[in-house]
């Protein structure tokens, strides 16, 4: 019998490999006075999204959606979603690098949401991420979704002041955060115990027999109605469980108690005045937000909220804000909508702040955290 062949690669390639490899990763970048050039990506839920940043200044941000595939679900289906990011990769950088009359080879790092979010669809963002930057040779920057929604403010209002608190509501957050750096320095005051606002007004759109996703329809409803109609709990607003959640918010029990309340009206046979239900509903859920919002300004010493996040385009909320931060001599930053919702912009904001404060890239081998705690602005670098 003849020998087997000799393998063609010394068993001990792993090794060798890895360090060479290592070694040729890009370092930390010291941009040019305009900025570092950034490419964003996001596709940590349902939006393709790839922005071109230089420094603050936004070059292009193009988006795609994929909701209207989910709505007749009721819900985001994440494989649905994984399978829309994958097609609408491609043509969407496509979109953006014509739009900013960027080329690739001109960028200076690939900034990408690595969480939290759908580990599917961060799994293509992620991907794509990596393949660029080692393709191209520059520094992979894997940054926080949620802290993204907040850096995307510094494109419509300038440098962050100090130090600023944020408040990030969306579809699957509700935090509240101390920020003293955003690229380096962020603290989680508090955050949602069970529902997050936006997924509590979807939820209550479906009680209305709304369609999803029910925020925008329950919040133009509640437009049309008495917001004292109705007297809904403020939850963790009093005594030991404020004492124990100052910053912490529970969107759950409101909810019941909204079940509970259109229940009550259906068994009398007496139309649901859905209007004041969504009218008193929202009330109940902007004044727990802005209170604790005022509340960690004045125990922080603050004087600058920045509020993002897609739950962020609620018009109580927006009302609410403005009228009671005034009041309290305290600045509210709110980008335009667009901006609110998850985008490509955010993360290329986020990564540019990144870039500027001179962080080291992340590893090309890290994996996507659906978890990623919001004290964690940069993946392992
Ligand atoms: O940030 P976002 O676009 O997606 C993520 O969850 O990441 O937020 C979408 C959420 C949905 O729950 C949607 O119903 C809610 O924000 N929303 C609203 C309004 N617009 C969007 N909720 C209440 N009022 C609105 N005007
Ligand atoms: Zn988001």
């Amino acid at each position: 019998m003849s020998e087997p062949p000799a393998p063609t690669v010394p068993a001990s390639r792993g090794e060798p490999h890895a360090e060479a490899s290592t070694a040729a990763l890009p370092g930390p970048l010291t941009p040019g006075p305009a900025g570092p050039l950034v490419l964003g990506i996001e596709t940590s839920c349902d939006e393709t999204g790839i922005a071109v940043v230089r420094g603050l200044d936004l070059l292009a941000d193009v988006t795609a959606s994929s909701m209207d595939d989910h709505a007749r679900f009721g819900g985001i289906v994440p494989e649905v979603a994984s399978r829309a990011h994958l097609e609408a990769f491609g043509p969407t950088l496509e979109a953006a690098l014509e739009r900013s009359g960027v080329r690739l080879e001109d960028l200076d790092a690939v900034a990408v949401a690595s969480g939290p979010g759908l580990v599917g669809s961060l799994t293509v963002g992620i991907a794509a991420a990596k393949a660029l930057a080692l393709a191209l040779g520059l520094g992979l920057y894997g940054v926080n979704h949620v802290i993204g929604h907040v850096a995307v403010d510094a494109l419509v209002h300038g440098e962050f002041p100090e130090e600023f608190i944020a408040l990030v509501v969306s579809g699957g957050h509700s935090s509240l955060l101390l920020v003293r750096d955003i690229a380096t320095d962020v603290v989680e005051l508090g955050q949602t115990l069970d529902d997050a606002a936006g997924e509590a007004f979807d939820k209550v759109g479906r009680l209305l027999g709304l369609p999803y996703p029910g925020g925008p329809h329950v919040d133009r409803l509640a437009q049309r109605g008495n917001a004292e109609a109705i007297a809904f709990p403020r939850a963790l607003s009093r005594g030991k469980d404020l004492a124990r959640h100052r910053y912490d918010f529970s969107f759950s029990g409101l909810k019941t108690a909204v079940a509970r309340v259109v229940e009550g009206f259906e068994d009398a046979g007496v139309e649901v005045p859905a209007a004041d239900v969504a009218a008193s509903f929202s009330e109940a859920v902007a004044d727990v937000l802005v209170t604790k919002t005022l509340a960690a300004c004045g125990e922080h010493g603050v004087t600058t909220v920045v509020i993002g996040g897609g739950f962020s385009a609620n018009s109580r909320l927006r009302e609410l804000a403005a009228e009671r931060f005034a009041a309290a001599g305290v600045e509210l930053r709110l980008p335009p909508i667009r901006y609110c919702t998850d985008n490509g912009a955010m993360i290329a904001a986020l990564g540019s702040a990144v870039v500027s404060a001179g962080a080291t890239p992340s590893e090309l081998d890290i994996t996507i955290d659906s978890g990623m705690p919001l004290t964690q602005i940069l993946a392992a670098s």
